[in-house]
């Protein structure tokens, strides 16, 4: 077997941030052997916030091995390893990836979360999987690939889920969609709507839930705009649903709670002000955000069916992980959720062109959204 020592160095490759992970760092354990960068290991939330001296914190973290625990902070640290048995002492060295292991280990997360890794990323699959290692005390990425095929599936599924999505989000990402959301989607939709229908909004990958929620605002500030609007601000007026393959994800804009990194990105002090109380140093949704959203896990390869139809379904920033095959099914499914007359909004780097769809290019200003072929 070839195996080559852990070099904890500074040239260990970083993982692309995540506002899960973010929200993530100091770690207190004891023997540390040797230590990796914690920002490549999203810790499993807790469902509850939990208190320190009886004040509310920042959300707070456990690792699933119960010897780690991680607080959220903003500043930068380590993930220390600690042996948790007798078999993995600290000595123990980290198993080189072969070809063969490569090849299993990317047909493994594009079978569970679509994600297609090209063969180049053989250092992400090992810095993101490290940490599934050590916990499994599997001394090659085979017996890995057999637990999560076999008899630990139900266990590691999630697992890996969580260590290979990417959450980088951030509140009004780009600006310009939520602007045009308020000023020309919405006005439109309403004039094709009856005042009976539900206005049903779709924020699919939407990680710890700023997408979602931004929307909600935008809402909200288009209710109190007219009195014509008015009536948007009523949960049987419009309804969104945020959806995300990743269970922390879910937990945590669910919770909607967050911390100073994340409230760093994007959102006004007018708007911080508006829609959130201030815990602590953390920053809490009002509920009347809150109450206008559903969060559920939804895995994108599934059949979505059960979710309804939608009038806009944002699913931004997340079908560039995924191969050709596997866009163009997405899309054809997309298009079957969506209501006659709606919008698909994607990310402002992505693009449908050169891919067989049922949509159409429109533009707005800025903006461009996708909507169904006549
Ligand atoms: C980069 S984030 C984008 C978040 C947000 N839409 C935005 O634009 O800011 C991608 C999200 O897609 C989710 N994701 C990845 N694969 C998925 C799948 N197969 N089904 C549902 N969500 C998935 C990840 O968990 C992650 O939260």
């Amino acid at each position: 077997m070839d195996y080559k020592p852990y070099q904890p160095s500074s040239n260990t490759p970083q993982s692309n941030t995540s506002s899960a992970s973010s929200q993530s760092s100091a770690v207190t354990t004891t023997k540390p052997a040797f230590s990796v960068p914690s920002s490549a290991f999203p810790a499993t939330p807790k469902t509850s916030t939990t208190t320190s001296g009886g004040t509310p914190t920042a959300l707070q973290f456990t690792q699933s091995s119960s010897s780690h625990t991680t607080q959220s902070t903003s500043t930068a640290s380590t993930f220390n390893y600690s042996p948790s048995s007798s078999s993995t002492n600290s000595n123990q060295a980290i198993p080189v990836m072969t070809t063969a292991e490569l090849t299993d280990l990317r047909k493994l997360v594009e079978d569970v979360c679509g994600i297609h890794l090209e063969a180049d990323k053989q250092y992400l699959l090992e810095t993101r999987l490290l940490k599934l290692l050590i916990e499994y005390d599997c001394h090659t990425y085979s017996q890995l690939v057999q637990l999560c095929r076999g008899a630990k599936q139900n266990e590691l599924r999630p697992k890996l889920v969580d260590l290979m999505t990417t959450k980088e989000t951030m509140w009004f990402r780009d600006e310009h969609p939520y602007e045009t959301l308020k000023t020309h989607i919405l006005p439109d939709l309403l004039k094709n709507r009856a005042p009976t229908d539900t206005i049903r909004i779709w924020s699919a990958a939407c990680s710890t839930g700023q997408e979602p929620y931004s929307i909600a605002m935008c809402v909200n500030e288009l209710a109190s705009s007219s009195a014509s609007y008015n009536d948007l601000a009523n949960e049987q007026r419009l309804r969104i649903k945020g959806t995300d393959i990743a269970s922390s994800a879910v937990i945590l804009s669910k919770m909607g709670r967050y911390d100073m990194v994340a409230m760093g990105r994007g959102i006004s002090d007018v708007r911080k002000n508006k829609f959130f109380t201030q815990q602590g140093r953390a920053w809490v949704l009002k509920d009347e955000v809150k109450r206008m959203i559903e969060f559920e896990q939804a895995n994108l390869q599934a059949d979505l069916s059960h979710l309804g139809l939608f009038d806009i379904i944002f699913m931004r920033n997340v079908a560039i992980y995924f191969s050709k095959e596997f866009k163009v099914q997405l899309y054809a499914k997309l298009a079957k959720q969506l209501k006659p007359n709606g919008y698909l909004i994607i990310g402002s780097t992505e693009s449908l062109l050169g891919l067989e769809t049922p949509f159409k290019l429109e533009m707005q200003g800025k903006t461009s959204f996708y909507r169904l072929k006549k």
